[in-house]
């Protein structure tokens, strides 16, 4: 076969794959796509070893798995993930972590979809929740977003994917002769890429502080206080991999683009945290905590959910297929596998059809 640029190109070639984006959705699916046996080519403005940049949003993660939804396809995507994260617990990169969690009612814990799923699945009595409200408590996992990316990031290379810094202005832009498939996994950037511009695509702003603490060895998430203050909720989330690093969160502000921490936001944090895990300071006060750095991320929310479909297009006289997937907010590390898997699969379909509709050419 010959392409309008003229090079001759082999079956691989046909099947090439532009993924844009590297945080936890765009590297997941490129690792799937790889093992699938595609060629695969990651083009992205922040790469994994951008651990301290507010530009995006996935090395700010929490990245613990416990479901901030009860939307079917989103609870499909985390259980799938939870069982692929488990799979790393042999080799360190994700450490087993009892949650407890608490909310107001119910619908705050998301009806319990995950009772079966989580292990050890407890309903909490009355007198062990705060505020009056509800709890549960199971066996939950975190990972360490950044060594955690980074391993994928490896993984991908060892497969063969190519993966470069650059600053995509519209998907467009990453179309070569040989691109059969383009996966739109930027996050935030769907709204400003000149051919998205989804103005459903918000950050949630989260502010965190990283708290030196190795004897925690247990998470703990209190939302039983949104009905006061929905941008609130208490969370101690350990890292593994981190020499001991707890993340004490946190806020949720829908919209804010703010970037630098409010102290005395930290302040606050910091003393909602010690009253669930006093282990957190070594003195039991909050000058006893042994503070390595307050953090503002932004969660790469979309108003309605997630956008994971297809789109067909024609780039410069070719069909080729655009899968979106992005807009995952604060879920994305615990939805990775699940989303990606399903993302990797409309590639699949994308390039299928393309190769029947040469074939009969
Ligand atoms: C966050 C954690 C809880 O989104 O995942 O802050």
């Amino acid at each position: 076969m010959t392409t309008p640029a003229g090079t001759t190109t082999g079956p691989l070639a046909q099947d090439e794959i532009v993924v844009v984006g590297a945080g936890v959705i765009g590297l997941t699916t490129a690792l799937i796509l790889a093992r699938r046996g595609y060629r695969v080519h990651v083009v992205a403005k922040n790469l994994p070893e951008d651990e301290l940049d507010q530009d995006w949003s996935s090395p700010w993660a929490g990245a613990n798995w416990c479901p901030f939804s009860a939307e079917e396809r989103v609870c499909r995507w985390e259980t799938e993930s939870l069982a692929r994260l488990r799979e790393l617990i042999p080799m360190g990169l994700a450490m087993p972590l009892p949650v407890l969690r608490y909310a107001a009612t119910d619908s705050g814990l998301h009806n319990h979809w995950y009772k079966d799923v989580a292990k050890n699945y407890r309903r909490l009595r009355p007198d062990e929740c705060p505020n009056g409200g509800v709890g549960v408590s199971f066996e939950s996992l975190s990972v360490n977003a950044p060594v955690y990316l980074k391993w994928i990031e490896a993984q991908c290379r060892a497969l063969g994917v190519t993966i470069v810094r650059g600053d995509v202005a519209a998907l467009s832009d990453v179309v070569k002769p040989m691109t059969r498939v383009v996966v739109n996994a930027t996050g935030l950037g769907s709204l400003t890429l000149t051919d998205v511009l989804d103005t459903a695509v918000e950050p949630i702003r989260g502010q965190i502080v990283l708290v030196r603490a190795p004897k925690v060895k247990r998470c703990v998430m209190d939302s039983s206080r949104s009905d006061v203050d929905p941008t609130r909720s208490t969370y101690i989330i350990p890292r593994p991999n981190s020499g001991g690093v707890t993340i004490c969160g946190g806020c949720y502000e829908v919209g804010s683009w703010e970037r630098k921490a409010d102290s005395k936001l930290s302040r606050k944090i910091l003393e909602e945290c010690l009253v669930h895990v006093p282990e957190l300071s070594s003195d039991g006060t909050v000058e006893g905590m042994d503070v390595i750095r307050e953090c503002v991320g932004f969660r790469p929310s979309r108003a309605g959910g997630p956008r994971l479909e297809r789109e067909d297009r024609a780039v410069r006289g070719r069909r080729v297929a655009i899968v979106h997937a992005y807009g995952i907010g604060p879920a994305g590390f615990q939805a990775s596998w699940g989303m990606a898997k399903e993302a990797a699969d409309l590639v699949s379909d994308a390039v299928l059809e393309s190769a029947a509709l040469k074939a009969r050419l």
